[in-house]
């Protein structure tokens, strides 16, 4: 099952072209996104009648959702709520029929998205369940069920779940966009082009970045603290970086929005310190390069990872790693590639067993 490799891990990061691929086939079509398996369920009627939607996961899970939620808030005229599964149980706004909340979970067996699931049919909700398990009890409770088609994953730490689940979530987005004719025509066509070339991307990724971040990863050995900064999309893929370390190589990993370290973490930065510098996003590019200067100016040892084409990261930071462009919406899950192989990098060289990290278990079933 392990093939050529040494971990689960491993394997499934190097998985994900394949995963995201069989993700995509038979969903992506010339007319733009089929699912038949909410159409059956959801009228267009059903759909114009919504007033919120609710993603509620755990974990990682969490971290694809708030991505998800950024997705459909392009492309939906309709606020979009994520909350941790353990928080959402205790305390949510207003719950009726006019809600959807969208439970995601890889195993669909984790024991606070199901009581979220729970507390969502008991104020009569829409919910779906977004899961890579065919038959778990999440997929067995919810009104329907979209498969993430990921494969088995059998590292605790989720990698393709996870690219996966953003996936599903971006075609969620444009499928009910297009029913609810509230599709963004140009923005909807060009993020559809860059779904088909999405697994092509994410194997030149693995390529572009693999090496530089294996030798970085040796370079961490000693290291106990660890920065990743970034804005919008590149903040949330930071925090979901931040968790691979501290779940696979025990470092103490924060992520922080890159305009926020003035106000109070910069007093952390001592030199030689790792940060690792999202800068993917155009929109908020030159911002975030303002904020790489400061952390540079107190000595950190800075690595940017930025897009094909820029050239001006290169000049701010001690290492560069450049990933392939595409819609601004996709490249979190490109750019999430070296944070997974750094997290198995930094965990295998302190010696770890990166498969299975002390103090965690693959499905969360108590509360
Ligand atoms: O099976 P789930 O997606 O519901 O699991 C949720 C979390 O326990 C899970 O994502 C956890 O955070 C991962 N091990 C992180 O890599």
């Amino acid at each position: 099952l392990l093939h050529d490799y040494k971990h689960y891990m491993m394997k499934e990061i190097f998985d994900q072209p394949k995963a995201l691929e069989d993700m995509l086939t038979g969903r992506l079509t010339p007319e733009g996104v089929d699912l038949p398996e909410l159409a059956q369920i959801w009228t267009v009627e059903k759909l114009k009648n919504l007033r919120k939607v609710d993603i509620v996961a755990s974990g990682t899970s969490n971290h694809a959702g708030v991505i998800g939620k950024k997705a459909l808030e392009q492309l939906l005229d309709l606020p979009v709520e994520v909350s941790y599964s353990s928080e959402f149980i205790h305390e949510h706004g207003t719950l009726d029929e006019r809600n959807l909340v969208i439970l995601l979970s890889q195993s669909g067996e984790t024991a606070d998205t199901l009581s979220a699931l729970r507390e969502a049919k008991k104020h009569g909700c829409s919910t779906l369940a977004i899961t890579n398990t065919a038959g778990s009890t999440l997929s067995r409770k919810a009104d329907c069920t979209l498969l993430t088609k990921a494969g088995p994953e059998f590292a605790v730490a989720s990698t393709k779940a996870y690219t996966s689940q953003i996936t599903a979530l971006i075609l969620l987005a444009i499928w009910m966009a297009q029913r609810m004719g509230s599709a963004r025509k140009e923005e909807v066509s060009e993020l559809l082009q860059a779904l088909e070339r999405l697994p092509g991307d994410v194997d030149s990724t693995l390529i572009m970045t693999h090496d530089a971040i294996d030798q970085f990863a040796q370079l961490t050995y000693d290291q106990e603290h660890l920065f990743l900064i970034g804005r919008g999309l590149d903040y949330v893929l930071a925090l979901e970086g931040a968790l691979k370390l501290q779940e696979v190589a025990y470092i103490h990993a924060d992520a922080y929005a890159a305009g926020e370290m003035k106000h109070g973490t910069m007093a952390l930065i001592t030199p030689g310190v790792p940060v690792i510098a999202l800068a993917t996003q155009a929109r908020v590019f030159d911002k975030t390069v303002s904020n790489i200067k400061e952390v540079k100016a107190r000595d950190a040892f800075v690595v940017g990872i930025t897009t094909v084409g820029d050239d001006v990261l290169a000049d701010e930071v001690d290492e560069v790693m450049y990933i392939p462009s595409t819609h601004s919406l996709l490249l979190p899950i490109l750019a999430a590639i070296p944070l997974q192989l750094l997290a198995y990098y930094a965990g295998t060289v302190r010696g770890h067993d990166v498969d299975r990290p002390r103090n965690l278990a693959k499905s969360l079933t108590v509360e």
